[in-house]
């Protein structure tokens, strides 16, 4: 790419498939087998060459916009690999946010993947695909999907890939509800389902994390079932929640679910919150997530 002032991507979310949750490991995290999905609702992130000190500004204000960000940790791997000393600086990062946060849906993750590859390409760091996945791991369990996309099983933290083929293209009906939940606490409540019970994964469902979630949570039962009287052929909670999904063959029978459930959700300001969306497959993945020149 030519050495440009701006750099634009896009960082598409994804949905699990399944999650199997196989138990604690030594290092905190779980032991995963889990099935991620792109799916084509997305963040923009504009990246832009300054003099002056490194900064985010974001379109949802509840998002933190300082070094909490995995943006703001993925500028700053990106920055010392290319053997910068000092403070971060010399660009700032606008993040228009369509993925809602805390909501399952890897929006935080996919944003510091589309970052080290979008300042990879504004600071010319001949970085290989292959530390680029070692960054990613370090940001988080999920980031190094977001460098593939598409289908991919995910074993060990999530992070261990494994590209599956391409299914057809499913439509998506996303129900988010007005709760969030952190995946350490998803997690957590995880342990303490499986120490009272002495079982290690839940009965039934795409999810493990679906049950734990939902006892804390139970508005997610009462959508699942929902999607499902309305057609959905499969239906889970997305990664740690909050968001939850169901798959459709066609577009139009996603939408009328998609209004089904937004007229039981009720007021029009959480109209917001059912979006009807599509799977993306991994060629598709690469071209929209590939960071370009702004056309304006
Ligand atoms: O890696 P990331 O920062 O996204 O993970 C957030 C938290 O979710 C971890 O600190 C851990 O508590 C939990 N987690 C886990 N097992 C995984 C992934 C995440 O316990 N495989």
């Amino acid at each position: 790419m030519a050495d440009r002032a701006v750099v634009r991507a896009s960082a598409l979310a994804k949905i699990n498939l399944s999650l199997r949750v196989l138990g604690p490991r030594p290092d905190g995290y779980h032991e995963l087998r889990t099935v991620f999905q792109s799916i084509a609702l997305r963040d923009t992130l504009t990246i832009s060459r300054t003099r002056g000190p490194f900064e985010i500004t974001c379109s949802d204000p509840a998002c933190p916009t300082d070094s909490r960000n995995r943006v703001w940790r993925a500028a700053e791997r990106i920055w010392r690999e290319a053997g910068r000393r000092g403070e971060l600086r010399g660009a700032s990062v606008r993040i228009v946010k369509r993925i809602p946060i805390q909501a399952g849906l890897g929006g935080g993750s996919s944003n510091a993947a589309a970052a080290l590859r979008a300042f990879a390409a504004l600071w010319r760091l001949p970085v290989s695909l292959r530390e680029l996945r070692g960054i990613a791991a370090g940001l988080g369990a999920d980031v190094p999907f977001f460098l593939e996309g598409g289908t991919c099983l995910g074993l060990e933290r999530g992070d261990l890939l494994f590209p599956l083929v391409d299914e057809p293209r499913s439509w998506v009906v996303l129900v988010l509800p007005r709760f969030r939940v952190s995946t350490k606490e998803a997690f957590a409540w995880w342990d303490e389902m499986t120490q009272s019970s002495s079982r290690t994964t839940a009965v039934g469902g795409m999810n493990d994390l679906e049950a734990p979630v939902a006892v804390h949570h139970p508005e997610i039962g009462a959508v699942l079932r929902r999607l499902r009287q309305h057609g959905a052929r499969q239906t889970s909670m997305s990664g740690s929640g909050s968001a939850v999904f169901g798959l459709f063959d066609s577009r139009t029978a996603a939408e009328r679910a998609g209004a089904v459930c937004r007229r039981a959700i009720g007021s029009p300001d959480d109209a917001a919150r059912v979006i009807v969306t599509s799977t993306v497959n991994r060629t598709r993945y690469q071209v929209l997530a590939a960071p370009h020149l702004p056309r304006s």
